[in-house]
């Protein structure tokens, strides 16, 4: 039988699509003008990007999942998202705070993804306590992103890796009573003072500390736990976007996940525009917050 004259090219694989998030999120960071030009990608004002020519089934799953933040350009580029890795029985980690692992690994791949295409990941104080975490890209290639730590008190230890190991730059929210000691910590320019709401139970309100995020140039901001921080994003309507990661594991009474406002009734329960993605053995739903009534 005769050969073909040229074999048919092979889809394009994960191999070039994550370089390519990359690339559109160092565009954006620039504040380089929305464009496909060069790219294996159209651009419309109406539609954000496609993809173009052959991309195999995992890629253009990812791509799926990702483009609402790639979308995000320009005047447009300010957004929140946020995640949370959680068993069947809503746990985020065990009642002692053990939470390695709730998920699979791609799972916490996905969660290193997001911090590469994001400008800053937040944490609460407990996440920074109980897991000393490094909030870097080091499961995939991208860049660091800001750290941001909310501790109102000042009670993450002052040898935490996010204050010492120098990856990337952290800033320090607090009370304005504690920002003398938090400025020493930190460094004054990296210290976000924000006054406790009596409107809000004495919390801090998020829409100053994203307002100034913002303000900083950090357009993208990833809220990545634990669960008080993201409910707090939620309940104050800071948060655009919420992948919640359900593993099928049980866990029983651990720390809870979401906690949101209280329904009555069903007709009042929050009940937002949802899809789906199947991450290994984990499920992940992208929540849109921002179509949701409530
Ligand atoms: N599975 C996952 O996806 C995931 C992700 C991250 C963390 N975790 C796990 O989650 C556990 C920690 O989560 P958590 O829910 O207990 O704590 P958290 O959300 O990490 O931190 C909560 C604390 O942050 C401060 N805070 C956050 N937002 C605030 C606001 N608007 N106003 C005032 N203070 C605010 C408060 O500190 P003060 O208490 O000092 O007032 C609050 O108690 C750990 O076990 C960690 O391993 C799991």
């Amino acid at each position: 039988m005769p050969l073909p004259l040229s074999a048919p090219s092979a889809p394009r694989g994960l191999d070039a699509l994550w370089p390519l998030c990359v690339d559109l999120t160092e565009r954006r960071r620039r504040g380089a003008t929305a464009s496909a030009a060069g790219l294996p990608l159209a651009w419309s004002a109406n539609g954000g990007y496609a993809l173009d020519g052959e991309w195999d089934a995992e890629s253009r799953a990812l791509f799926a999942l990702f483009k609402p933040l790639l979308d995000r350009q320009g005047d447009d580029a300010r957004w929140v998202v946020g995640q949370l890795g959680q068993s069947l029985d809503g746990c985020i980690a065990t009642h002692n705070g053990d939470s390695f692992f709730v998920n699979g690994p791609e799972g916490l791949v996905h969660v290193h993804r997001l911090r590469a295409l994001c400008d800053a990941v937040i944490v609460g104080a407990g996440t920074a306590c109980l897991d000393n975490p490094q909030l870097t890209t080091r499961r995939v290639a991208g860049p660091n992103p800001t750290r941001v730590v909310i501790d109102p008190n000042l009670r993450v230890p002052a040898g935490a890796r996010v204050f010492t190991d120098g990856q990337a730059p952290t800033l320090l929210v607090c009370d304005p009573e504690h920002a003398r000691r938090a400025a020493a910590r930190v460094g004054a320019d990296r210290v976000i003072a924000v006054t406790r709401s009596p409107a809000l139970q004495g919390q801090i309100p998020l829409g100053e500390v994203v307002a100034a995020l913002h303000g900083r140039g950090l357009d993208l901001l990833f809220v990545e736990g634990g669960g008080v921080t993201v409910s707090q994003f939620v309940r104050q309507g800071c948060l655009d976007r919420l992948h919640l990661l359900v593993a099928p594991v049980m866990i029983g009474a651990g720390h809870p996940g979401l906690q949101v406002r209280r329904a009555d009734a069903m007709r009042e329960a929050l009940r937002p525009p949802a899809r789906t993605f199947a991450l290994g053995t984990d499920l992940l739903w992208d929540l849109d917050l921002r179509a949701s009534p409530a």
